[in-house]
């Protein structure tokens, strides 16, 4: 008892003043770079591979999905683990947990969206219980309990919630006599639980693509006209002036603060990486020099942008989408279970990219 209570406390005092040396650090750096150049943007920067990543083990981490745990379903490359972002003209702080951990103690954070948050809300809890290190096999954090939509992993040490709600198009899928009738105009059966977050993280924009058996609804209500089908991104961009407004009316924005996670990019077409169209992401060991779309800007993360823009509550864009756009090297590809079979060039594999997109979220605690 007596021994592993010392071993312990000079543990914690060595992470202490670690940690105290970092933040130093990492401020001194963002005042510096901040003489030279006022604006420092965490997101104009480059990858750059770094052997003291990852922040944790998919082995340390039993909660992560199979379909996002590439190691475990046998994936032979393994840099795509310690790509860490550097900016241009500045630092990212390091992830350093205690930190964080103290600023979300007593909070409720929750992530809306579909499986792009479902993959940011699983690293975010991977990074988090790494606050017990080693982290403990058995804690009630490796099993999230679910109800409905709703996942929750709790922290006792930091009486931290974390919660994941499934929720793929942002706005209300009514079943009325027509069918499925998605409502480009209504969040409000959703919104009631939103409320009760201190911290809301929100993503929407895969689903607006399918077609078919995947296509989530049968028809699209926009005012009081009922279409079969519309325009996909004029339909995304309704939904998501919808969701604004809810916020602008609803919100409290000294309790609880808004954000929302740039469009991840996917990387089915592997034509634009010299590699032939058939083989997608698959056999990327590492980043691309130049972005996927070369030609221009992601349609959906312009209007994204737009839309946000034009909000009165402050609604903070992880603005994910161009730097994550390199990381062809970052899908599960044929690893998203063991046997090897599909392709996954959407979703990411854990620890990796949605890591990175977290340390971009912790950076906005520290106010960067
Ligand atoms: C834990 O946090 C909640 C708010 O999320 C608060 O109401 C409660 O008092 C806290 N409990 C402890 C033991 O600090
Ligand atoms: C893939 O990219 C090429 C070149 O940019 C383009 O011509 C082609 O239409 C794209 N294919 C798909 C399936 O998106």
């Amino acid at each position: 008892m007596g021994s592993s209570s010392t071993y312990y406390s000079l543990e914690f005092l060595t992470v202490v003043a670690v940690s105290v040396f970092l933040i130093t650090h990492a401020n001194n750096v963002v005042k510096e770079t901040g003489k030279k150049d006022k604006k420092c943007d965490l997101y104009d920067g480059r990858w750059v591979l770094d052997e003291s990543y990852p922040l944790y083990s998919s082995k340390q981490c039993p909660l992560i999905l199979e379909q996002f745990n590439c190691m475990g379903n046998g994936r032979p490359d393994h840099d795509y683990e310690k790509y860490r972002w550097q900016p241009n003209n500045c630092n990212l702080p390091r992830w350093d947990v205690r930190e964080f951990g103290e600023r979300m103690r007593g909070k409720r954070m929750m992530f809306v969206g579909d499986s792009l948050s479902l993959n940011q809300w699983q690293s975010l809890a991977c990074m988090t219980m790494m606050i017990q290190s080693p982290p403990r096999p058995r804690a009630a954090y490796n099993n999230p309990t679910k109800s409905g939509p709703l996942s929750t992993i709790f922290f006792p040490q930091l009486n931290f919630t974390l919660m994941y709600m499934r929720n793929a198009l942002i706005v209300d899928i009514a079943k009325e006599k027509g069918g499925k009738v998605l409502k480009l105009d209504s969040v409000a059966t959703s919104a009631k639980q939103w409320l009760e977050s201190d911290i809301l993280i929100f993503d929407t924009w895969h689903w607006w693509l399918h077609t078919g058996r995947k296509q989530p609804w049968d028809q699209i209500q926009d005012g009081n006209v009922i279409r079969k089908d519309m325009d996909r991104l004029a339909a995304y961009e309704k939904a998501l002036t919808t969701l604004t407004k809810w916020i602008d009316q609803n919100v409290d924005a000294k309790k609880i603060k808004i954000f929302f996670q740039g469009v991840s990019p996917d990387h089915w077409n592997s034509s634009d990486c010299g590699t032939p169209l058939t083989q997608r992401c698959a056999g990327q060991p590492e980043p691309l020099v130049k972005p996927v779309e070369a030609t221009g800007k992601n349609r959906a993360n312009v209007v994204l942008e737009e839309v946000l823009r034009k909000t009165r509550k402050p609604i903070h864009l992880l603005d994910i989408n161009e730097m994550s756009q390199f990381r062809v090297d970052g899908h599960p590809s044929m690893y998203g279970n063991p046997r090897k079979i599909g392709m996954d060039c959407t979703h990411w594999c854990l620890p990796g990219v949605p890591d990175v997109w977290n340390e971009l979220l912790y950076a906005t605690f520290l106010g960067l």
